[in-house]
């Protein structure tokens, strides 16, 4: 096959998926030039974004498209160290457990040492089998054979050429709660390095972002790739694709789709809640009482309209009792287990007053230097630091991208449980909070602010627990541990509006 062709051949893959996942075009795309040709190697990689925003299904499509050898294990199924190193070499190695084999892997792996001695010889056989599975052979990006043996050593399968093996590991965020997980997570993200096989190519997918891997691993930040949420004519899309009976879903959706994506937009809990519903909108046609053409449909939207609110009051209140948990479907007895709720749903969870201003207060810590603490909190409000500011700069625009890209850079940084608790007293009794108490009543007393009580610190132990503050290493010359804020940008802003906390003001980048 000739470069034209190859070329043809791959814009002909990506038409395929994003026609397939629509409303994940950007997404597909990114991560198709990032994966390059089958000789490119890359960085691990971790695809992230809220639950049911396509991120399994997405990946493991591009890797069947592709027809690489590749490898897949999610951490949600593989629940121990062992487990997952051994479905990894099991799927490598195109080995099925089963009774026949009295349910053994292909190898055992007690220890991490085990895998990575069993990887080369896995990741030889995983490209065994996919050129028997595939003939044809690629003609682009391909890297020397010199060159990897002069970088790498003189392993014998680099001087084959052999191409990128990928590794696959999906809800890599539920390992952080594993024993031993942190641990886990740097023999993971460094797994190229360790196994001397820089032809592997990690993909990790999870529904926390890059920031909360790299505190305690000692781990580089791999690089992003964020799913973000679908927007309205995205999931009426999404959901019309998977419903055979199209023409009067189209029109059910019409009718009912909106106010079931302000409860959620969860794929599959509103294909859950809006199965039932969509029943009772058929019924009229299935007996006979109603024909389904234009007149039709408008004396349907008339007759679903009450139970449209019943089944709402009832899936809002179900999805509130049970964030990101369990969810039972109305009738039917089933029930699905959704992922652990991400970033995006904070908001949703119904989080305290005090645990969102100590978020906050987090992410004002990872994001500034703490040499503009004084300036901004001191002198009595942020907005009086930035008109100094402002009038000295000439070139303000400029000197706020460069801040905005040096912060995308280097992530968010850590702070001490000192720095932590005074912007959290400083923004929870200064102007910003009286905004945000009158807004939420009767939450807090105004005139009291906010004391850093023990209340306070359970409530800081609780996000720690939940990873949305993560704790990392004790600082050798400080003594004391220090922190990191795991919320993202979307998710802290949506957590200020929620409180009428003015965050923008309080940002270096904006100031
Ligand atoms: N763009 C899309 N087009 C078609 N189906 C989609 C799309 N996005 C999600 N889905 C469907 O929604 C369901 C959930 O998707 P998937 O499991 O890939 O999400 P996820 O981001 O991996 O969620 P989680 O974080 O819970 O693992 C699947 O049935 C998938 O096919
Ligand atoms: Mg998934």
């Amino acid at each position: 096959m000739n470069s034209a062709d190859a070329d043809a051949n791959i814009g002909k893959r990506q038409e395929v998926l994003v026609r397939d996942f629509p409303g994940r075009r950007s997404e597909i795309q990114d991560l198709l030039s990032i994966l390059g040709g089958p000789y490119d190697f890359f960085p691990p990689l971790l695809v992230h974004g809220a639950a049911s925003t396509g991120k399994t299904s997405v990946v493991k499509e591009i890797f069947r498209h592709l027809r690489r050898p590749y490898a897949y294990a999610s951490c949600r199924s593989c629940h121990a160290a062992r487990i997952l190193f051994e479905s990894i070499i099991n799927s490598l190695v195109g080995h099925v457990r089963s009774a026949e084999n009295g349910y053994s892997s292909a190898r055992k792996c007690e220890r991490a040492s085990d895998f990575v001695e069993f990887l080369p010889d896995a990741c030889e056989e995983a490209i065994r089998r996919s050129n028997n599975e595939s003939c044809s052979s690629p003609s682009n990006g391909k890297a020397s054979s010199d060159e990897l043996v002069t970088v790498f050593g003189n392993l014998s399968w680099f001087k084959r050429e052999t191409g990128v093996v990928y590794l696959i590991i999906d809800n890599i965020d539920l390992v952080r709660n594993w024993s031993g997980g942190q641990n886990l997570l740097s023999v993971l993200f460094r797994l190229p390095e360790l196994s001397r096989l820089p032809q592997l190519g990690m993909v990790f997918i999870s529904s926390v972002g890059p920031h909360a891997f790299t505190s305690g691993t000692g781990c580089r930040q791999p690089l992003p790739v964020y799913f973000r949420d679908y927007l309205d004519d995205e999931l009426f899309q999404i959901l019309v694709k998977k419903q055979i009976k199209s023409d009067l879903y189209v029109s059910f959706l019409n009718a009912v789709l909106k106010p079931f994506s302000r409860a959620t937009r969860r794929i599959t809990e509103l294909m859950m809640l809006l199965e039932p519903l969509f029943e009772q909108y058929c019924a009229p046609v299935v007996s006979g009482a109603v024909l389904p053409d234009e007149q039709g449909k408008r004396k349907l939207f008339t007759l679903i309209k009450p139970h449209v609110r019943s089944f709402l009051g009832r899936a809002s209140s179900i999805l509130a009792a049970s964030p990101g948990k369990l969810l039972e479907s109305q009738g039917g007895g089933r029930s699905v287990i959704s992922a652990p709720a991400s970033d995006d749903q904070l908001c949703d969870l119904q989080l305290p007053l005090c645990s969102k201003y100590l978020l906050l207060a987090a992410y004002i810590a990872s994001t500034n230097p703490a040499t503009l603490d004084a300036a901004l909190f001191d002198a009595g409000n942020a907005s009086g630091s930035r008109k100094r500011r402002r009038r000295s700069s000439l070139s303000a625009t400029e000197k706020k991208e460069n801040k905005e890209m040096e912060r995308q850079l280097k992530g968010p940084g850590s702070f001490s449980l000192e720095r932590l608790l005074a912007i959290f007293s400083c923004i929870a009794t200064g102007p910003g909070l009286k905004l945000g108490i009158s807004a939420h009543d009767n939450k807090l007393d105004e005139d009291a602010g906010m004391e850093v009580t023990s209340d306070v610190l359970m409530q800081l132990s609780t996000l720690v627990g939940v990873g949305l503050i993560s704790q990392g290493l004790t600082d050798p010359l400080e003594g004391s541990p220090k922190f990191r804020c795991n919320v993202e940008e979307e998710a802290i802003h949506m957590i200020a509006r929620s409180t009428s906390f003015p965050l923008a003001k309080y940002l270096y980048y904006n100031c």
